[in-house]
């Protein structure tokens, strides 16, 4: 996409162009070179995976494009970086007609089914051995891409394969998606693209512990994540999503003389695609692979290979399976197509797949097993969840016997009974889900799942808060609830204190070593030595570990402490707003509903904790014991001439760079708050400012602040 020399020319200009903003050069006049850098670095980032340059450098950028298109509308152009944002809500999805059918795929499992096929594949192209391109088998949501007259024109989804739904400010929000791409260099005039939207592996994680962190069902696997995002109708989430797309098939084109070409069959003529000589590029699918790549889009480059004869076909399937596990996102199989465009025009395609394609299956994620019972566990903050034991089954790698069924209503909506046979997937490293029951295979004797009405462990009634779809038990001195808390505590993202797993914390609790979080730090070790497995060694690397932990940064420990919503990344925006965490029992709740991310409901949940009083004694007790309830920031920056006294910055700055505006803060003993509150002395106020200026207008405490005042201030 990019010549070297390109990269070297981009690479500077960046930097000359960031250099610039820094000074506050206007920059009208290189709207063009700040959409091309935009571009280039938004492949470095999406398509190769590599930067060249920093989140915030990149932001720095956007923003003065964006800004220069703001004071002139008429100089935006549908393909700017800019424009891939959309505000509002998305009305509804139209119904488009694909101009080629989306088919699907013939499925193979094993080497006799590909040999079979490759067999029938010879005879129909009259050819003693043949050209194939395979290349992974992507396992997210299937996309139609059209760009027209270098542009993008719209993506529709796959619906019946005939017609799929317009879902075009969505795939806007997809960066490996470009909005323009220079067809026009091949002779094309409009080009139908075929591919699949994914969500990695790591995105999903991080996704599923968002919803985790809201009490919601996490979702199954990376396909329904993927699929299930294209049709939401903010596309603001959608872009918090992080998808990512592989293209992988020309499906149409029309030349810019006017030709169309179908799946390679050029319309109302014999000729075909290779006949027309167009470009090299299109006579084989591997070269369609290249021009895509090369065109600026994520299609199968490094992972495509080219071979002659299935054997060499089956040889690459194996390998690339051997290394499935280790790839970000993930792919279900391979797919094999004959490389040859004037071959695949001869064999033709059923109503249901081309002739000259197949997919090779891996070994399925699945199995099926029976359910024996449902046990219910008492989490941390009381939840009751449901957890089904299943006859012990192998599902890649490893054996599954018990899964989570999160609540009642996922039980309720799947109509699971005890007895039933149940269909159990594992994508990758997901964690295994019950799929379905196999209803079909009732035998009649299956019984309901009986929800309790009392605390499996501590008897005490359950609670089912309104509008929540969890039952609880609110007894906050429940056993089953005290040994969660701690080993919640001890866990390797909160106070991350090795040696002290699961097994240990029951064991403890059981022996009436430990009963609740502060006795952690008051274990008797002496006792510990005696118990059998415990030898000198052990104990010494447990207690070194819980001595450490009291050095653990601020947020680990507000992780720690189990605040109901309160996920690593809130906990981290909490303990940057205080300089100790008992700073928070004089917060309100509009305070908190103040700092970036703290919505209502987290902001109702941290209230709460800090105004029971049992809770602040906790603290107490805990900083008693040595631990480090302090902020990094405050201890950091202890003595300087701003000392105690906090900042909040909002707008564009001129003259100086954000982040070197805050770090002068932070060195001068100053603390950085992320939202205006009574508890803002300043707030330094550069171009553009916003909601944050308006609010701290109503606050008189709040002392605004230019940015040369702030500078004189800090001098
Ligand atoms: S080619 C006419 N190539 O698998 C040929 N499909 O089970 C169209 N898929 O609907 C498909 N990776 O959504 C092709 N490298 C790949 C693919 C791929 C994933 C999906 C695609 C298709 C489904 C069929």
């Amino acid at each position: 996409m990019y010549s070297s020399d390109q990269v070297q020319r981009l690479q500077k200009l960046s930097t000359s162009l960031l250099s610039l903003v820094s000074k506050s050069t206007p920059l009208d006049d290189r709207l063009e070179e700040l959409r091309d850098v935009l571009r280039f670095n938004e492949y470095r980032y999406a398509i190769l995976n590599d930067p060249l340059i920093s989140d915030f450098e990149y932001d720095t950028l956007y923003k003065a494009l964006e800004k220069i298109e703001a004071a002139r509308p008429d100089m935006v152009t549908p393909d700017s970086p800019t424009q891939r944002v959309a505000s509002g809500l998305t009305k509804e999805f139209p119904t488009v007609q694909h101009l080629v059918p989306m088919l699907s795929l013939e499925n193979s499992y094993n080497e006799e089914d590909l040999l079979d096929w490759d067999r029938k594949a010879r005879e129909l192209s009259g050819l003693e051995e043949l050209e194939y391109c395979i290349e992974p088998k992507f396992d997210g949501a299937s996309i139609s891409l059209t760009y027209e007259n270098d542009r993008l024109l719209r993506g529709v989804t796959r619906g019946d394969g005939v017609a799929g739904d317009e879902i075009t400010t969505n795939i806007k929000q997809i960066r490996s998606v470009p909005l323009s791409a220079n067809i026009s260099r091949y002779g094309l005039q409009l080009v139908e693209i075929r591919g699949e939207v994914l969500m990695n592996k790591n995105s999903f994680k991080k996704y599923n512990e968002q919803l985790a962190e809201q009490n919601l069902p996490p979702l199954a696997n990376p396909r329904n994540a993927a699929a299930g995002s294209l049709r939401i109708k903010d596309p603001k989430e959608v872009s918090r999503r992080n998808l990512e797309a592989f293209l992988y098939h020309v499906a149409y084109f029309t030349t810019l003389d006017g030709a169309q070409v179908t799946d390679g069959h050029v319309e109302g003529t014999d000729e075909t695609t290779a006949d027309l000589h167009i470009n090299k590029a299109l006579k084989t699918h591997s070269g369609s692979l290249q021009m895509l790549w090369d065109l600026g889009f994520r299609s199968p480059q490094k992972e495509k290979r080219v071979v002659k004869g299935i054997q060499a076909v089956i040889d690459y399937c194996h390998e690339f399976e051997k290394g499935r596990d280790d790839l970000p996102y993930e792919i279900d199989g391979m797919v094999i197509k004959v490389n040859d465009f004037a071959l695949q025009d001869k064999m033709g395609m059923t109503t249901h797949h081309p002739r000259w394609a197949i997919a090779f299956k891996f070994k399925a994620r699945q199995a099926t097993s029976t359910l024996r019972r449902v046990e219910f566990q008492v989490g941390r903050t009381g939840s009751v969840t449901p957890v089904a034991k299943i006859d012990p089954v192998p599902l890649s790698g490893v054996t599954v016997s018990s899964i989570s069924l999160f609540n009642e209503d996922v039980v309720r909506e799947k109509d699971l009974k005890i007895g039933d046979q149940v269909l159990v997937e594992r994508a990758g490293d997901v964690i295994p889900y019950i799929v379905k029951p196999l209803a079909e295979v009732r035998t009649g004797k299956e019984t309901p799942i009986i929800f309790p009405t009392e605390c499996p462990v501590c008897s005490h009634k359950l609670e089912k808060p309104e509008g929540e779809a969890v039952w609880r038990c609110v007894n906050i001195n429940c056993p089953a609830q005290v040994v969660e808390r701690i080993i919640h505590f001890a866990s390797k993202d909160a106070m991350d204190i090795r040696s002290f797993g699961d097994a240990n914390v029951r064991k403890f609790y059981e022996l009436g070593f430990l009963k609740d979080v502060p006795g952690i730090y008051r274990l008797p070790y002496d006792k510990i030595r005696e118990l059998e497995g415990f030898g000198e060694k052990s104990v010494g690397n447990l207690q070194a570990a819980i001595e450490t932990s009291r050095q653990q940064p601020l947020h680990r420990l507000i992780f720690g402490l189990g605040i109901r919503y309160v996920g690593e990344t809130t906990a981290k925006t909490l303990a940057a707003a205080v300089s100790h965490l008992r700073d928070f029992a004089g917060f309100s709740l509009e305070d908190l509903q103040n700092l970036e991310d703290v919505g209502p409901k987290v902001g109702a949940s941290v209230y709460q904790f800090f105004h029971n009083p049992d809770n602040l004694h906790l603290l107490d007790e805990l900083e008693g014991l040595g631990l480090n309830l302090k902020s990094q920031k405050s201890t950091a920056s202890a003595g300087g001439n701003l000392d105690g006294q906090t900042f909040l910055f909002t707008g564009t700055l001129s003259r100086l760079k954000r982040s070197d505006a805050e770090e002068m803060v932070e060195k001068n003993g100053g603390k950085l708050l992320s939202g205006v509150s009574s508890k803002l002395n300043y707030l330094v106020v550069g171009e553009d400012a916003g909601s944050k200026l308006e609010k701290a207008k109503k606050i008189t405490s709040i002392q605004i602040l230019t940015e040369d005042e702030f500078i004189k201030l800090i001098s």
